[in-house]
């Protein structure tokens, strides 16, 4: 395989294809026509031999060829980043490249430990990974980033979890909700319309699992993937829910909300920053670690 003429930049154009599953959106990230993606993409299959990927109905998925090649992309990658950092710790410079992804409910906190990352090492690039447990999980599995932050590091995966900070799971009510101000029990809520967020989410997991463990069930009412359309929809009246603490404002009341005081509340899970054991860490990662043990009080907060 005459692999000299393959370029780095290629590589990318087709992890990115492989990453947004569809040449266009592929362009669009890229700032390329989508004749020039697929110009690229033509000639690694050239250069490989065989097809990179397949059209099943109107998606595009990897062929075997392109998932060896998508993991050979990464791998690549990592050593590239892991040598950018190796010159910028012989330069003494904390430059380079910080990839985090973080499940929904974290980026009420960590958006902030993130800025004053930033303030304190203003070379270093950062790429910033948003979505649900389920969604961040498959990255980690990919290694497709350098840390991710969640609060239920998946058993099945070979990784190094370092819990930081408190993630309080509590139950929330509209202000002038009729219930009493307890303790309440979870069946005294069983009657009530909940309000959840979707199978998939870690929040959802941990209620999941508690109302497992204890053996209660709850009336679901409508499951969302949204945090903040939970919040404003029991604000609105529409039911309870359970959420994160920092989900909440400060004050909840002054938004509409009341917390309720029900046995067994809140859960207690701590958040945790996560990576691949086999990962090695680039510089910057280690020192966005080091940042956020330093942001986290010993007593879990910060
Ligand atoms: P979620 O994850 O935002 O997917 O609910 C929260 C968590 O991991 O606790």
């Amino acid at each position: 395989m005459p692999r000299r003429h393959l370029t780095f930049r290629q590589l990318e154009t087709f992890a990115t294809v492989a990453r947004l599953g569809n040449f266009t959106r592929a362009a669009e990230a890229l700032h390329l026509t989508q004749p020039a993606v697929s110009i690229q993409i033509r000639q690694i299959a050239e250069v490989v031999g065989l097809p990179l990927f397949e059209q099943v109905g109107r998606e595009i998925r990897l062929t075997a060829a392109g998932q060896e090649l998508l993991q050979t992309a990464r791998e690549l990658d990592d050593s590239w980043n892991r040598f950018e950092s190796a010159v910028d710790a012989l330069k003494g410079l904390k430059k380079g490249r910080l990839r985090v992804a973080l499940v929904t409910t974290a980026k009420y906190f960590l958006p902030r430990m993130l800025g004053a990352f930033c303030r304190r090492y203003p070379d270093i690039e950062i790429e910033l990974e948003v979505a649900n447990r389920a969604r961040i999980v498959e990255r980690l599995r990919a290694n497709e980033d350098d840390l991710y932050i969640m609060s239920f590091p998946p058993e099945e995966l070979d990784v190094v979890a370092t819990p930081f900070l408190d993630n309080p799971l509590v139950v929330v009510a509209p202000a002038d909700y009729p219930l009493p101000d307890g303790p309440l029990d979870l069946a005294d809520l069983a009657p009530h319309p909940f309000l959840m967020r979707e199978t998939g989410s870690g929040t959802r997991k941990a209620i999941d699992r508690h109302l497992a463990k204890s053996g209660h069930s709850l009336n679901i009412k409508l499951a969302l993937g949204s945090n903040e359309a939970i919040r404003d929809l029991v604000a609105t009246g529409m039911g309870l829910a359970i959420l994160s603490r920092h989900v909440l404002g400060e004050h909840p009341e002054q938004d509409g909300l009341r917390i309720l005081d029900v046995r067994g509340f809140p859960l207690q899970q701590p958040w945790s920053v996560v990576h691949l054991r086999q990962k090695i860490l680039p510089l910057p990662a280690r020192a966005f670690m080091d940042e956020l043990k330093a942001a986290v009080g010993k007593n879990g907060r910060f």
